[in-house]
């Protein structure tokens, strides 16, 4: 995905007249098994020096369960606060969705997933292992600061959309009370900000609306958890979990960019995933960098080939290899960017 993903940045920087200078680092599963080494938290530093990261899917079969996605993943958003997950869940071609009577204007909206608290910050254990007295605990972790920035963060990107205008949050604090801070924090920030609309729902409705009316959507802010979950529902309405782009951001600092889907082992290595969601995960990345043009325009190219049936669907049943994908979006990004000189 990735090797594609670079592809295409190399032919937008081409068009679009900016510099693409790459490091490549190697901590994936194959590493851990050959030399038994993760990243170090020592990484950290000189990642601090890039301007972005691009990251493909990790996890292994054969290495124990999240290991390897812990370790860089984990350590990524943790160490270098990548505070907040955009998400954007787009239909770009009606007939892709699942949702029978869904349109490209039913399902335009962005997730702005928390990504540092949560049930992913690993308080809690487990006693007893193994015996009928075992006890796991997994603790949910909010703070007002980690809380309210994502939520700012919400509304600041409602105004710049300037679509509907509404933020949505999305919890469960009818049943797990302490949840409760979002909608607290909810009120606080909203008051700075009377010109965009607010709601609160349930996970469980959330879930439903989006596939009933998800046109009722157009920022939608969560929890970290909730976000992973509702974004895989998102990745499959708009077409499949090989379309779904992400980028893990602080605003003004190296942030990290990466396809939502996992690394799919039963069918990696056999150049037939689809390479969209890293692909557009390229897009989020030029936009951080302040390259907007390049990212319109890789969107854009994509769009076109969807809409057009070129590619034909977003899975790995598309007939069209991996690499394939990605020369037709070279092609297309070569097309655009001749008409428009
Ligand atoms: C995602 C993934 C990760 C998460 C896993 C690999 C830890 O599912 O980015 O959505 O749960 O955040
Ligand atoms: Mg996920």
């Amino acid at each position: 995905m990735i090797e594609q993903g670079l592809r295409v940045l190399a032919a937008t920087s081409a068009h679009y007249d900016f510099s693409l200078e790459t490091v490549e680092y190697p901590w994936n599963s194959q590493r851990y098994i050959d030399t038994g080494e993760l990243m170090p938290e020592k990484e950290l530093d000189e990642f601090r020096t890039l301007d972005a990261i691009y990251l493909g899917a990790l996890g292994d079969p054969r290495v124990e369960r999240g290991l390897v996605e812990r370790s860089v993943i984990m350590s990524l958003r943790l160490g270098l606060d990548l505070y907040i997950n955009l998400r954007p869940v787009v239909l770009m071609a009606a007939h892709l969705s699942p949702l029978k009577r869904a349109g490209t204007d039913d399902l335009d909206m962005v997730v702005v997933r928390e990504n540092t608290e949560d049930a992913y910050v690993g308080v809690g254990g487990v006693l007893n292992r193994g015996t009928p007295r075992e006890i796991a605990i997994a603790e949910m972790v909010y703070t007002w600061t980690g809380v309210e920035r994502a939520i700012r963060y919400a509304f600041d990107l409602a105004r710049v959309r300037d679509k509907a205008r509404r933020v949505t949050l999305v919890d469960k604090s009818n049943a797990i009370r302490p949840q409760e801070i979002w909608r607290r924090v909810l009120d606080h920030v909203a008051a700075d900000f009377p010109d965009i609309e607010t709601d609160a729902i349930y996970v469980d409705a959330a879930a439903m609306f989006m596939v009933e009316a998800p046109q009722r959507f157009d920022v939608m802010v969560t929890s970290n958890l909730f976000g992973d979950i509702l974004t895989d529902l998102g990745a499959v309405l708009q077409g499949g979990m090989g379309s779904a782009a992400s980028g893990n951001i602080h605003p003004g600092r190296v942030s990290m960019f990466e396809p939502i889907h996992g690394s799919a082992p039963d069918i990696a290595g056999q150049n037939r995933a689809s390479p969209v969601g890293a692909i557009l995960a390229g897009a989020m990345m030029l936009d951080h960098v302040q390259e907007h043009r390049g990212a319109r325009a890789i969107e854009q190219a994509v769009k076109q080939l969807l809409l057009d049936h070129r590619i034909p669907s977003l899975d790995a049943h598309s007939g069209l290899s991996t690499s394939a994908v990605a020369d037709l979006i070279i092609d297309e990004l070569a097309v655009a960017a001749d008409t428009q000189a």
